[in-house]
């Protein structure tokens, strides 16, 4: 009886772990192991702003920059066109490297070269539904 407990919850310490080594990204690893594997294959730019990225919370739903938190940092604006590069390799490179100086962080290190891209394009395509 005893030992069977011991052993369950030995069991449950060794998953723990596995689960904790599968999440990979720091915000992930308590969402279930399915969760970045539906995510990759149904995944849109769009759900990657409002999501995973965090970007609507500085630059708005709809790209304005007025997010929760985005008019005391100053967030662009993307309906006011970009300042440091308005086609898809500017704009992936912003959201990559981040603006150093500036509230907007390089996202390099949790976002993988294809989210940067399709995010990339959901702000272009928010920056022109602004005009
Ligand atoms: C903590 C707030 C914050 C978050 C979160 C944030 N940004 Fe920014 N972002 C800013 C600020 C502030 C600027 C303006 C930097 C400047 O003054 O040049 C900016 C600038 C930008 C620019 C450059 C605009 C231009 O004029 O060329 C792009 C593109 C951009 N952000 C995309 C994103 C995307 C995509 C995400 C999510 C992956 C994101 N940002 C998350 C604050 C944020």
């Amino acid at each position: 009886m005893m030992n069977r407990k011991v052993i369950s919850l030995a069991a449950i310490a060794a998953i723990s772990v596995v689960f904790a080594a599968c999440g990979g990204k720091k915000e992930e690893s308590a969402a279930p192991v399915a969760a970045p594997v539906e995510a990759a294959a149904a995944v849109s730019g769009k759900d990657l702003y409002n999501g995973k990225g965090g970007c609507a919370a500085c630059h708005g739903e709809t790209g304005k920059g007025d997010g929760p938190t985005g008019v005391a940092v100053k967030a662009a604006n993307f309906t006011a066109g970009f300042k440091k590069g308005g086609d898809l390799a500017g704009v992936s490179a912003t959201i990559k490297n981040g603006v150093p100086g500036t509230a907007m962080a390089g996202y390099g290190a949790q976002l993988n070269d294809e989210e940067i891209k399709l995010i990339a394009e959901y702000v272009i395509e928010l920056s022109k539904a602004g005009h």
